[in-house]
């Protein structure tokens, strides 16, 4: 759905991990955010957006939205989380009014988002969830230390490997984003795989910092996770 150059590259060793960061993004959230979540099952969009809401102050449980389509939450700013992975859900979101839900000053998520881009304004932040390729460097040694999980989900038979490492790479798309991205690549710096933060702070060129990037998030994370700032 974007024009596949590479955004901010980030690596997070846990689910808390994930929503750790996607907490310390909320900090940098404005009214009619959007952020359109791409991955595959269990990459971990819902986990993210139960960080962002988090970082939004929102106390109630985030829960996958599969069967509801859209759930709202009061927080700072107030959520809409939207998962448009079944096809009903994708004429379901197009019925919904989302200009409407975009409009009205809350942050919204949409998970599966990249199956609605053509109606979507082009104006978000893509954030893409995935497994690690086997060819990315090992960054820190305690990746050594970290094998794979494997639970049963769900209670099933079925055994699903659920590897703890995620790659998430965040692409501003369109205006709002893009003049953050300072401040943005500021907030993730801890969690920078491949892109230095200095880079990140320069690829914004002319956009400016209207933002400032002092108001990047205190994220908390200790020195190991900066090993992986290369
Ligand atoms: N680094 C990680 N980041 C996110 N989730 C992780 C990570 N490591 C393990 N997990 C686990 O992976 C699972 C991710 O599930 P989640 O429901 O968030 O995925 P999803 O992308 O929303 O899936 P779906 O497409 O079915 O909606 C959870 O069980 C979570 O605990
Ligand atoms: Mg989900």
């Amino acid at each position: 759905m974007s024009d596949g150059g590479s955004g901010l590259v980030l690596r997070c060793d846990s689910v808390d991990d994930t929503k750790d960061l996607a907490a310390a993004l909320a900090e940098l959230a404005r009214p009619s955010d959007l952020l359109v979540l791409v991955g595959d099952l269990g990459a971990g969009k819902t986990a993210f957006t139960q960080g962002f809401g988090r970082g939004l102050g929102i106390d109630e449980q985030i829960t996958s939205p599969t069967f509801a389509l859209v759930r709202s939450y009061t927080g700072r700013l107030d959520l809409y989380h939207l998962d448009v992975y079944r096809l009903e859900q994708v004429a379901e979101a197009l019925d919904l009014g989302l200009s409407e839900l975009l409009d009205d000053g809350s942050v919204t998520i949409i998970e599966w988002g990249d199956a609605i881009a053509p109606v979507l304004p082009h104006d978000y932040l893509e954030v893409h969830l995935r497994f690690p390729d086997d060819d990315e460097p090992a960054t820190t040694p305690s990746d050594a230390s970290m094998p794979d999980s494997r639970v049963p989900v769900d209670g099933s038979a079925e055994v699903v490997v659920v590897e703890r490492r995620r790659v998430i790479e965040l692409r501003p798309i369109g205006p709002r984003w893009s003049a953050r991205v300072r401040a943005l690549g500021v907030a993730v710096a801890p969690w920078a795989l491949l892109t230095p933060r200095a880079e990140a702070g320069d690829a914004d060129g002319e956009a400016g910092d209207a933002d400032g990037a002092d108001g990047a998030a205190e994220t908390g994370r200790d020195e190991e996770g900066e090993v992986g700032s290369c």
